[in-house]
């Protein structure tokens, strides 16, 4: 069997053409996804497997994208340890008993993800059926850091100050959370893998407001002991391409080319080659495009993918992707017009 190009290039094996999938995929800039959402909340969708197998397949029905990544969230682990979680309308995200004290950390809960998000468990299941293998799927989960920096602050942050005021000052807490956090990351990607996921990334979106050295010392630790505990614990030989993407790090990619991950993903505010020569000629990696480049009349979008695609220069190891999520005002036709472009400008 042919393996699937989002497959071989994480392995950094030749591939026929450059693959693409995009970060949010499926989302609010597609009607038929609107459609559901007018009628459920947002963690109803989440937490009904039919639902999130559906909306999972929407943007493989609509575009030739490369890949499938579960329709979920990254919050919904939280819930299973404690954390009370909803979503507000223009809001985002909220969790209502946020952690502020070491003593919050000690009485989290143990759970097993495969009980407590047995939804997305069961909803990769149904989406291995709906494909058929005509696409690999990727699961994923948030990565300690982004997960602690959430329940710390309790939604979103810009500075994060709750969160590194909480990692200089109370160490051991940090600490005990980080490998609660660890464990529980770790076992939710085995088992998404061994419900049917080809690839897992883990997203750590705003580890990229730390120092590096912080990094090094509180974050990259448990982020290498996931890698280690899903390469070891999954059951599969040789065991499916884990990807590490964050926001905001490029200033400590030779850092994370020390997770060992497959693949690093990369955001826009690097040039693609630099950005992968700094993590290193032995790892793949995905992106790079400006999500919000998305907004600009075709050639412009053109002119940009085609400039990362000439950075990658026909490289094995070059997975095409946004240097984020798609956002909601995003023109469907364009996304559209991208997926076929990687592919056809990149075989040729
Ligand atoms: O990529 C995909 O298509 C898979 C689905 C996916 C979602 N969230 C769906 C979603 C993935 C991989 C995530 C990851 C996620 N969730 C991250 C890491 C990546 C990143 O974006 O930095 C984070 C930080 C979250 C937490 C989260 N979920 C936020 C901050 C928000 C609100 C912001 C927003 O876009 O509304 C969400 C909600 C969310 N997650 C939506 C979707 C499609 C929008 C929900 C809606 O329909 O209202």
């Amino acid at each position: 069997m042919i393996p699937h190009r989002f497959l071989a290039a994480c392995r950094r094996q030749p591939t026929d053409a450059t693959p693409v999938w995009f970060m949010r995929q499926a989302g609010r800039y597609m009607p038929e996804y609107r459609a559901i959402r007018e009628r459920y909340g947002f963690l109803d969708m989440v937490k009904t497997p039919e639902l999130a197998a559906e909306i999972t397949m929407q943007p493989l029905c609509a575009f030739p994208v490369d890949a499938a990544i579960i329709f979920a969230d990254i919050l919904p682990l939280l819930e299973g340890i404690g954390l009370q979680l909803t979503y507000e309308q223009g809001e985002g995200p909220v969790i209502h008993n946020p952690l502020r004290s070491p003593a919050d950390i000690a009485a989290l809960h143990d759970a097993d993800p495969r009980e407590t998000v047995a939804y997305t468990i069961q909803a990769i299941r149904l989406v291995k059926r709906d494909l058929e293998g005509r696409a690999p799927l990727i699961g994923f989960s948030g990565a300690p850091f982004t997960l602690a920096a959430y329940a710390i602050e309790g939604g979103s942050s810009r500075d994060h100050r709750r969160t590194k005021a909480l990692m200089c000052t109370e160490p051991q807490a940090w600490r005990d959370l980080m490998e609660r956090l660890t464990s529980q990351v770790s076992a939710y990607l085995i088992a998404q893998i061994e419900a049917g996921a080809d690839a897992v990334q883990l997203f750590d979106s705003w580890a990229g407001a730390l120092a590096p050295g912080d990094y090094a010392d509180y974050v990259l630790p448990f982020v290498q002991k996931c890698i280690i505990n899903v390469r070891a614990g999954c059951g599969v030989v040789p065991p499916p391409p884990i990807i590490y993407f964050g926001v905001d790090m490029s200033g400590m990619l030779g850092l994370l080319r020390q997770t060992d991950a497959d693949v690093i993903g990369l955001d826009w505010r690097i040039y693609l080659d630099d950005g992968w020569a700094q993590v290193g000629p032995g790892v793949a990696v995905q992106g790079n495009l400006d999500p919000h480049t998305l907004l600009a009349p075709w050639p412009e979008v053109r002119r940009r993918a085609a400039d990362i695609l000439d950075r990658a220069a026909g490289r094995p190891g070059h997975i095409f992707n946004l240097g984020h999520g798609i956002v909601p005002e995003t023109p469907v036709d364009t996304v559209r017009r991208l997926a076929e472009f990687v592919h056809e400008y990149s075989a040729e």
